[in-house]
């Protein structure tokens, strides 16, 4: 692995994770499994991949412990980890100006730690580093006008130079969308400290990267090629745990699978879970100390930790730790939190009985 100079990484790991409600109410967005694995551990991969080893990670008060428990001290990267708090999630360049003491006068990578990429980052950031721009920022082609409305919008010229940037803008001008993957020099901060804060109170990173271009700073785009997720939502972190599995995952059973069960294709069985009866079509990934019985679980499907799959089947679908899938004919394109007990009732008069969190969402 080739060491990329003095760049340093910003991961961001705070906000609010309003858009996974109930799920991030006790998990944080960024730790959600894919593939049985946190978000975030994939985009430090990438970014360790890269060269970089001088890592600040942006937590909240509230879940900063979790992510401190899961990444540890970066150990397991061979990378230095720093931990910086934001009180409160105040945009994407609040979070910069945060990390100021940790960044100093170096040039940094900034990645929104909900973001999957399927490029290596490593020719972006040769790219940064043989044209020197005040911000190289990625983005991709978005065909439906709803998603660029939530997103940051971009104008490039045919060079690639930026010309205007708009954050969530009601007539998007491009078909250009920004993916949560930047490059700045160290000018981005003064570009922050001359912007204000936007109409829903937040210090907005496209504001200070408008502020570059108005300063004629040298702002680049690179259109990304291959996927690119924003597990932030539902879909798109079935979508994320669909296409991780489709790649990366490899043939690996650890735990027990008795003779009445049948497993086809690539599944991931770790220690301790325990499978019988059962069929298993892969790409799938079964957690530690599962138990899967008379059912069958269909292909890109991930199961957490200690979770009990009875009489069931389920495809496409993520479902977290803990949980009880008892009796349910078919579960799809489904994301089950912690501690979730789904069970089917044999009952006289058909209803439908429930016992859920605050922001429960249920399709029946
Ligand atoms: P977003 O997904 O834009 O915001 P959010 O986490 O508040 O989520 P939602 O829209 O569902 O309410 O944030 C992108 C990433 O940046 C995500 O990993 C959280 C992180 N973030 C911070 O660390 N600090 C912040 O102030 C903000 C706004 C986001």
């Amino acid at each position: 692995m080739k060491e990329a100079g003095n760049i340093k990484a910003l991961m961001l790991a705070g906000g609010r994770g309003t858009r996974l409600k109930p799920i991030t109410h006790t998990v944080t967005k960024q730790l959600l499994p894919v593939a049985n694995r946190p978000i975030l551990h994939y985009a430090i991969d990438q970014i360790r991949q890269a060269g970089i080893s001088d890592i600040g990670i942006i937590i909240s008060p509230e879940t900063g412990s979790s992510v401190q428990e899961s990444v540890g001290d970066g150990l397991k990267w061979d990378a230095r980890i720093t931990y910086i708090v934001q009180p409160e999630p105040l945009g994407l360049a609040h979070a910069v100006k945060m990390a100021q003491g940790f960044l100093g006068e170096s040039p940094f990578i900034m990645h929104l730690g909900d973001t999957l990429i399927q490029t290596d980052l490593t020719p972006l950031i040769e790219e940064f580093q043989n044209h020197t721009p005040d911000a190289l920022i990625m983005l991709q082609e978005v065909s439906d006008v709803a998603v660029l409305r939530l997103t940051g919008v971009v104008q490039v010229d045919e060079t690639g130079k930026v010309i205007s940037l708009e954050e969530k803008p009601q007539q998007p001008k491009s078909n250009l969308a920004l993916i949560g993957i930047y490059f700045f020099s160290p000018a981005i901060h003064e570009s922050i400290s001359r912007i204000k804060p936007s109409q829903r109170g937040e210090l907005e990173i496209t504001n200070a990267i408008q502020d570059l271009v108005d300063r004629d700073k040298k702002v680049l785009g690179h259109r990304l090629r291959g996927w690119w997720l924003d597990a932030g939502k539902k879909d798109d972190l079935l979508e994320a745990n669909r296409a991780v599995l489709d790649q990366f995952l490899k043939q690996d059973i650890q735990g027990q699978v008795d003779a009445k069960s049948s497993i086809l294709g690539r599944v991931e069985i770790r220690k301790g879970a325990v499978i019988e009866d059962s069929a298993i079509r892969g790409p799938v990934s079964i957690a530690e100390d599962c138990v899967v019985k008379n059912s069958f679980i269909g292909p890109f499907t991930s199961i957490g930790k200690r979770t009990v799959v009875e009489d069931s089947s389920v495809e496409h679908s993520v479902i977290l730790e803990d949980c009880h899938i008892n009796s349910i004919e078919r579960l799809a394109d489904s994301l089950i939190g912690n501690r979730v007990n789904l069970a089917k009732r044999e009952q006289r008069f058909k209803g439908i009985q429930l016992f859920t969190g605050d922001d429960a969402r249920i399709e029946l």
